[in-house]
């Protein structure tokens, strides 16, 4: 039975307003003209890298750090901040799944056994992200995968592919979708039926998140399960008839190959849920489907699934509130559920809506956001301000989007506007703060923005054939920054020099300490001491 009664720090107090601002997409990096952080104005961040050593210092945010399988991974949210929520690192997604197929374990829990009784006499569907980018899927698992079931009997194969362009390279869809064919006209020599069915572009088709637009899952829905899409064929009668016979029918299996939860709740509930009613599904046809892992732990959704997701247990969130931290969360649609649900480790709902508030600002939608890179970072600013003012929280923390969700696009000059937005609202934030005497935690999720360009070994970067920049649309495998301060924050308080390696599991217990409590024993170590003086 967890105890759930955090000790009370010996040096720290409690009662102080903590803000937790978690900047998306902000890691550290060399000055240059494709670090969009550096060209842009943002002297509210500038000056809190003033207070370095002891008040400012860089965390890993990529690779085994945040639970992935190697050093080449870069970070993301999802596993950012499940381990800035944790204050553990928990073997995440990718590497759970690499071991399943490697040991073979996949192929012999109940999710395999449920979809493979399918094998003999229907269609395999396989959904999801066709990329190499290892933040939602991985092209080497399908791979592994599709020798799996073909090796255990599945005969009639449809893949679903969601083309990327976030994750990986834009453009670089062409030879994952080669490397695809060519394995599936490998398994056809072998007499496995098995083709590509459907295909979108993942921010267009199926990978919303969120809630933010179901018109995107609907449309996915469309093309995989009704099997009507708007494709230019020369033979029409032929399309609508290769079309249709690719349709989900009674019987069939449907597996997704995606491991990450957030851009994979929606389908999953259109896909399971008998009364849905966020779009006419037209025909929901008897189908059994498995995620490659369970998504939302809370919701049990799905309820069938090929790998075991992480557990992700005994959150800081949910210990601050078992001992009494009124706590306030806030983003915009698109992150929304980064502060709430990967922060409270894959859980949607309160721990206590007693104690909890959620505020959800609704992110604008069917735009890509280099067209309004200023997104709703004020907004989130005015929210938690207003709730910091209240005195009704002891913590009220925010994401800020701006930096990845505008970085994400490759739009290099959207992206200094974004990272000028995102450091005006840490700006409102600490203003608050100061008001109240209360304190402050800035750090970010991963690297996005600081850079924006594909660069050889040493650096340098690079263009393409045609002489053109390779713009990066990704992540990127940079530490980002964590500062603390306020007037709050009480004297002596410092980063202590002996974690030279910490990341962003240290920061749960950083934040426990900031609140007047030592964290659990089996946490990452506070990044903080307080030096007497
Ligand atoms: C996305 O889902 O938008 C990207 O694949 C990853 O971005 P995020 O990890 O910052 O959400
Ligand atoms: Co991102």
């Amino acid at each position: 039975k967890v105890s759930w009664k955090l000790e009370d720090h010996p040096k720290l107090p409690k009662g102080k307003t903590v803000a937790v601002v978690v900047l998306d997409g902000w890691g550290e990096n060399k000055p240059d003209e494709y670090n969009c952080i550096h060209v842009a104005q943002t002297p509210t961040m500038d000056s809190l890298k003033q207070g370095a050593p002891e008040k400012w210092r860089l965390v890993k945010a990529h690779g085994p750090a945040v639970g992935l399988p190697t050093e080449d991974d870069m970070g993301n949210s999802e596993v950012g901040h499940n381990a800035l929520g944790a204050g553990r690192i928990f073997a995440q997604g990718a590497k759970l799944v690499d071991q399943a197929l490697a040991s073979g374990k996949i192929y012999e829990g109940e999710g395999f056994k449920y979809i493979s009784e399918c094998f003999q006499n229907a269609t395999l569907h396989l959904i999801g992200l066709l990329s190499d980018g290892g933040v939602h899927s991985r092209l080497d698992q399908l791979q592994l995968l599709l020798k799996g079931v073909s090796e255990r009997g599945a005969k009639r194969i449809r893949v679903h592919i969601l083309t990327d362009g976030r994750d990986v390279l834009d453009g670089s869809s062409v030879g994952f979708v080669e490397t695809l064919e060519n394995d599936l006209a490998k398994l056809r020599e072998k007499g496995v039926d098995a083709k590509i069915a459907s295909g979108g572009g993942r921010m267009y088709v199926t990978m919303d998140r969120y809630e933010n637009d179901w018109d995107v899952v609907k449309r996915g829905w469309d093309a995989q399960v009704l099997g009507e899409a708007p494709y230019k064929f020369t033979n029409a009668v032929e399309a609508v008839k290769k079309l249709r016979e690719n349709a989900m029918t009674n019987g069939d299996a449907v597996v997704i190959f995606n491991f990450r939860a957030d851009r994979m709740v929606m389908l999953a509930k259109a896909l399971e849920y008998p009364d849905f009613d966020k779009f006419d599904r037209v025909r929901f046809p008897k189908i059994r489907y498995a995620g490659m892992l369970q998504y939302d732990g809370e919701l049990k959704l799905p309820s069938k699934y090929l790998v075991s997701p992480p557990e992700i247990d005994r959150t800081s969130g949910e210990y601050l509130v078992k001992n009494g931290i009124r706590t306030f969360a806030c983003s915009e649609t698109v992150k929304f559920g980064h502060v709430t649900f990967f922060w409270n480790g894959n859980r949607s709902g309160y721990f206590n809506s007693e104690l909890e508030e959620y505020v959800e600002i609704p992110s604008d939608v069917g735009i890509t956001f280099n067209v309004k890179p200023n997104m709703k970072a004020l907004e989130i600013g005015e929210k938690a301000r207003d709730a910091i003012l209240s005195r009704k929280f002891d913590q009220v923390r925010v994401n800020i989007p701006n930096g990845d969700m505008v970085g994400h696009t490759g739009d290099i000059q959207a992206t200094v506007v974004a990272c000028k937005a995102a450091d005006e609202a840490v700006k409102m934030i600490l203003d608050a703060i100061e008001e109240v005497g209360g304190i402050y935690v800035v750090t970010a999720d991963h690297g996005n923005a600081e850079d924006m360009v594909k660069r050889n070994k040493s650096g340098q970067p690079l263009k393409d054939k045609n002489g053109e920049l390779q713009i990066l649309t990704s992540h990127t495998c940079l530490p980002v920054p964590i500062a603390i301060g306020g007037p709050g924050l009480a004297p002596g308080v410092r980063f202590r020099k002996d974690v030279p390696t910490g990341g962003l599991a240290n920061v749960a217990a950083t934040v426990m300490n900031l609140h007047g409590f030592v964290a659990p024993s089996d946490y990452e170590t506070t990044l903080i001491e307080v030096a007497d003086n």
